[in-house]
């Protein structure tokens, strides 16, 4: 078992993203295998995972998004990204997406971990504001509303899960 304290959080350019393509797909592939609803569907391959992260560096290197990845070691176990682009009345808005751990090393913080570095490179970028949704009743609900983050409500059928079934989204915002 891994302690939070082992984990390291780092922040992955864009070199350093493609780099570590097959282990972020591996987390992808692993959360969506476990029924996570986060965009995509099954049948969904390991190529799919690698073809979905290739997008994000393209993204990363354009300063749209940021991406950080979670380390036991030299072993990526989680992810987060936090998105940056957004009209030009809202340049002051980030968008939480794609808060991903392996399903090896859940219920260790690492979770809480990539959130506070993502809320704090956030802040870097000048974004005061996040916003974020969430499947309703999920373990994520329960870790943003403990993070301090404030519940909007609740969007019935937003979205499937991976086999097909609609689940209800939740939104939140917080102040950073
Ligand atoms: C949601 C998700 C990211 C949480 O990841 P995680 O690393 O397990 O989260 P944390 O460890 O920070 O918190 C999870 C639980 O472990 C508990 N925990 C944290 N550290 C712990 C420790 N050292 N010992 C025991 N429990 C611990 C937390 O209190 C929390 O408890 P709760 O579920 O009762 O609220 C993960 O379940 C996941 O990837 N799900 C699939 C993808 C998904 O739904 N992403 C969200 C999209 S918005």
């Amino acid at each position: 078992m891994v302690a939070a304290e082992q984990i390291e959080i780092r922040r992955l350019d864009g070199d350093v993203l493609r780099a570590q393509l097959d282990a972020l797909a591996a987390v992808l592939a692993d959360c969506v295998a476990g029924g996570a609803s986060v965009s995509y569907m099954e049948p969904f391959s390991h190529a799919d995972a690698r073809a979905a992260f290739d997008g994000f560096a393209s993204e990363v290197e354009a300063g749209r998004r940021l991406l950080l990845a979670a380390f036991d070691g030299e072993t990526v176990v989680g992810t987060v990204q936090v998105l940056l682009a957004f009209p030009p009345n809202q340049p002051h808005r980030g968008e939480i997406a794609k808060l991903l751990v392996h399903r090896s090393a859940r219920k260790r913080g690492v979770a809480q971990a990539l959130m506070a570095r993502a809320e704090q490179e956030a802040g870097v970028e000048g974004t005061t504001l996040l916003v974020l949704d969430t499947v309703t009743g999920d373990p994520a609900e329960r870790l943003y509303t403990r993070l301090g983050w404030t519940r909007v409500g609740v969007i019935p059928g937003y979205a499937l899960y991976p086999d097909g079934r609609p689940c209800d989204t939740t939104v939140f915002w917080k102040a950073v």
